[in-house]
Order: C-alpha cells, then structure tokens, then sequence
C-alpha cells in the first residue's frame, strides 16, 4: 500500500523536475539557428534587415536597456494589437521568445 502511494508521487516529482528542466533548457544549437533566420528575414522585413529600423522601429540593445527580458518576450510573443507588429505565439515558445529577447538586449546583428 505504502509503495503503491509512493511510486507514482516519485514519478509525478520526476516528471515536474524533467518539464521544468525543458523550460529552463538552453535552445539547442540548431533551433538557434532558426531563430536567427526568423530574426533577420521575418523580423527583419518590417524592423530592417539589420533590425535598424523600417516599417517597425529599430530593435537595439540601446533600447532594450531597460526593458526586463520578460517585457521584451511578451512584445514577440503577443505582438502589439491594433499595429502591424504581430504575434509570434503561433511559432516559436515562451523560452525561445526568452533568449531572441537576450539576444537583442545582447545587440545581435543577424
Ligand atoms: C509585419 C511587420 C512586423 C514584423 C514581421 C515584426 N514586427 Fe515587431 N513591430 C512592428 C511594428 C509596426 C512595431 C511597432 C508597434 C507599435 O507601434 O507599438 C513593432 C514593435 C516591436 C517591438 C517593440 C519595440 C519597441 O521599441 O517598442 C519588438 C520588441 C518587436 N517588434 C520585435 C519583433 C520581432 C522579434 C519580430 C520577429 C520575430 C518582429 N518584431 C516582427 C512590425 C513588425
């Protein structure tokens, strides 16, 4: 009875460690890539090439010095509604929102 209880807590705990490790994962080698791709040819068709600016604004280091990661993340996951800017929610995931938001607080020009 005892083990019966315990098995399946033991397993519910390993499972809560392993999701939680995926959400903290760094974003492999080969996913960064793409996400790098996506930054200089979707980003940067309205935010310019080297994200200098366009039709969206430029998306510098400079001014993203006080925005916290978070901010920055929720901006590409949910867009800005009622302007151009759109939700990247559909293709890529909270912690690759995270690291494209550190790669541009980083300065990346992609
Ligand atoms: C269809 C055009 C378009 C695309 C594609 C686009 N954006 Fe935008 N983005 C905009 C516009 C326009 C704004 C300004 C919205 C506003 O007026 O608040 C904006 C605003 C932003 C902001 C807020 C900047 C600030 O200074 O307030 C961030 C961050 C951003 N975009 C990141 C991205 C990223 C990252 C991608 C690619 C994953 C992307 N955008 C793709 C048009 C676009």
């Amino acid at each position: 009875m005892r083990l019966k209880l315990t098995v399946p807590n033991l397993l519910l705990t390993a499972l809560t460690v392993a999701l939680a490790g995926v959400a903290n994962a760094d974003i492999d080698p080969e996913r960064q890539a793409e996400l790098l791709y996506l930054l200089k040819h979707d980003c940067g068709s309205c935010h310019g090439m080297r994200l200098e600016g366009g039709l969206g604004p430029a998306l510098k280091p400079e001014r993203f010095r006080q925005w916290d990661t978070k901010t920055l993340a929720a901006a590409i996951l949910y867009g800005r509604p009622g302007t151009p800017m759109p939700p990247w929610q559909p293709f890529i995931t909270e912690p690759e929102a995270y690291w494209l938001a550190g790669q541009l607080k980083k300065g990346i020009r992609p």
